[in-house]
């Protein structure tokens, strides 16, 4: 096995109780839906096969599932598997390594990856994976950490640096190139955007900043900030201070 994949399998097995707490206060889990509705919003009616590429601890794969009966869940980390099988008993999880898709070609209608991409080190080989696993008429729809902002491109390098929780290759895409990857492994980008700036700050991650859940009206103060970074995400110079890029591609004909 490739060092970075057993890197991950390791750097999971701490992470995975850590998700469980992540989900489970209710301004945390007001933002979580949001992200994820705004992934499936880009679901198209008709597909009826999905597969969530890095679902981790599940906590998407059951709204996706609840969607798409039969959803399929691929995590590399047995670990954060395991969290899975208890919260979405009704998913099909496969452990296995997304550098290596164990699908036949066309078996999916659409590909969702909500933050597992950046993990990989092969992200064409990986991405190129995904085209083959999809319909000819199949999506790819992808959230991934943006480094469209200087700053935000060194928080983050100085907390992947120091933190034991992240890993220091892990680092996020800018959306052009991003854009870039999708095309090299045969996509056509029909949707590029970006999400989460405050509201991904204070609701995102309360297991790294355990303070936040004491910051008093916080569930107030998401629900604001949902409506107010979707604003800024719209508008030409403020979207360049989101923490994410979403990005959806369909195979070139
Ligand atoms: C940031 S977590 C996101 C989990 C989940 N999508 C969510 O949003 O809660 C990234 C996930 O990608 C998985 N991962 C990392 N490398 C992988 C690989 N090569 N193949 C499959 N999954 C991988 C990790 O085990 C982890 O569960």
């Amino acid at each position: 096995m490739a060092i970075n994949a057993q890197a991950q399998i390791e750097l999971h097995k701490a992470l995975a109780p850590r998700y469980a707490y992540r989900y489970s206060f209710e301004f945390s889990r007001l933002f979580q839906d949001d992200w994820h509705a705004e992934l499936l919003s880009h679901l198209p009616p008709n597909s009826k096969r999905v597969l969530d590429l890095g679902c981790g601890t599940g906590f998407f794969l059951a709204e996706l599932d609840e969607k798409r009966p039969g959803a399929i869940g691929l995590d590399i980390s047995h670990a954060m598997l395991r969290v899975s099988e208890q919260y979405v008993p009704s998913a099909r999880l496969v452990t296995a390594d997304a550098e290596r898709l164990p699908f036949r070609e066309r078996s999916f209608d659409a590909i969702f990856c909500k933050g597992s991409l950046h993990h990989t080190r092969d992200h064409i080989g990986f991405l190129s994976n995904c085209r083959r696993a999809l319909a000819k008429d199949g999506v790819l729809i992808m959230s991934e950490p943006c480094n469209d902002n200087f700053l935000i491109r060194w928080a983050r390098f100085l907390l992947y640096k120091f933190s034991p929780h992240f890993d220091l290759g892990d680092q996020g895409f800018t959306k052009e190139g991003l854009r870039e990857l999708y095309e090299k492994a045969g996509f056509e980008v029909t949707f590029a955007g970006r999400y989460g700036v405050f509201a991904y700050v204070l609701a995102g991650f309360p297991d790294h900043l355990g303070i936040l859940r004491f910051v008093p009206g916080n569930v107030g103060l998401v629900k604001f900030f949902l409506k107010f970074d979707r604003w800024m995400c719209a508008t030409r110079i403020l979207r360049i201070f989101a923490f994410q890029v979403v990005m959806v591609g369909k195979p070139k004909a």
